[in-house]
């Protein structure tokens, strides 16, 4: 990002320059939808005890969402009910994406612990699922161009958001019905959503998501997973997921 700023200054100025500072190539952030009348749902921080809730709320409305699923976070994925719970919402087509190991905001780590943050969560979710995420969003949407060179690096994209709910940063479901009323209302991404919520927050998913989801569908939008509304694959390997081994822990 810096470099394409720098870049597009030099270039302003006419100046002849070498790209030194990296031979890298960027991941492609997104932040909102690409296709009219589909949005997209994303759920952060599982997976938690509400995933199999979401899922059917989801699936019941017609349509899908994605969960950015940490390795060990408010619990470790691989422990009991969560393979199962992946397992589930995975088989309804819900798509599943990469959140990083430990929440760990990947702008302060160092080059190791960035890579073991993406590739613990690679390696449980190909043995859970026999999938690799094509999408990361990386913990509190932070990265800077190492982040996203380690992602190209990778084979992934990263999936930011347009609408915040709030419901990780203390709105309580009022007032994120509300974000979710104006920005309806209001309209500002040619007709997609991208919006970000928590899995681990309850009133989202007994409240909020049930009040938003009928509004969505009132108005001829469809509920895509982020691999739709962006035309992009959700995942970079499919195979068949494993039997549970002594490997399976955090
Ligand atoms: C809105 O999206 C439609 C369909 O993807 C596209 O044809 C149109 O150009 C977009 N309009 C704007 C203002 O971006
Ligand atoms: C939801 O996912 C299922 C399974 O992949 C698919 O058949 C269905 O078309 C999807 N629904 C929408 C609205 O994209
Ligand atoms: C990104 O953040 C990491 C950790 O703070 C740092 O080591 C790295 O130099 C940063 N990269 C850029 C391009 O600023
Ligand atoms: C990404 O891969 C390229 C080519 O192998 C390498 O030069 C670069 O250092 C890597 N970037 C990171 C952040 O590891
Ligand atoms: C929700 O939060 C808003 C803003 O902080 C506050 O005004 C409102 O009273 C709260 N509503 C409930 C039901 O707690
Ligand atoms: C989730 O589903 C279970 C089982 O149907 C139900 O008991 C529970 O109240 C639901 N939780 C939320 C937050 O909707
Ligand atoms: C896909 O994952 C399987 C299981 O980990 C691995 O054996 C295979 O090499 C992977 N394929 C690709 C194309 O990365
Ligand atoms: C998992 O275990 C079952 C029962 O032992 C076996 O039938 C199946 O082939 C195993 N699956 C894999 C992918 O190893
Ligand atoms: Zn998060």
């Amino acid at each position: 990002m810096l470099t394409a700023v720098l870049l597009a200054a030099l270039a302003s100025v006419g100046s002849a320059f070498t790209l030194s500072a990296s031979d890298g190539t960027y991941a492609t952030v997104y932040t909102h939808c690409a296709n009219e009348g589909e949005v997209a749902f994303t759920f952060d921080d599982g997976p938690y005890k509400y995933m199999k809730n979401i899922s059917d709320i989801f699936t019941k409305a017609g349509g899908n969402c994605t969960f950015f699923v940490n390795g060990n976070n408010w619990d470790c994925f691989y422990n009991d009910p969560y393979p199962e719970y992946l397992q589930y919402a995975y088989g309804l087509g819900h798509q599943i994406g990469n959140h990083g190991w430990s929440h760990k905001d990947l702008t302060t780590v160092d080059e190791a612990t960035l890579y073991s943050e993406i590739d613990k969560v690679d390696t449980g979710l190909q043995r859970m699922l026999g999938v690799t995420p094509h999408c990361m969003r990386p913990a509190y949407g932070n990265y800077n161009d190492t982040v996203l060179e380690a992602l190209y690096n990778r084979s992934k994209v990263a999936i930011i958001w347009d609408v915040d709910s709030g419901d990780s940063t203390g709105a309580n479901s009022s007032t994120s019905k509300s974000i979710y009323d104006t920005a309806i209302e209001q309209n500002e991404f040619n007709g997609t959503f991208l919006f970000l919520n928590h899995e681990t927050n309850p009133t989202t998913v007994s409240e909020v998501i049930p009040y938003v989801i009928p509004k969505l569908l009132a108005q001829g939008y469809i509920l895509v997973t982020i691999a739709q509304c962006l035309n992009i694959p959700a995942y970079t390997n499919v195979t068949t997921a494993s039997n549970r081994t002594f490997q399976w822990h955090c």
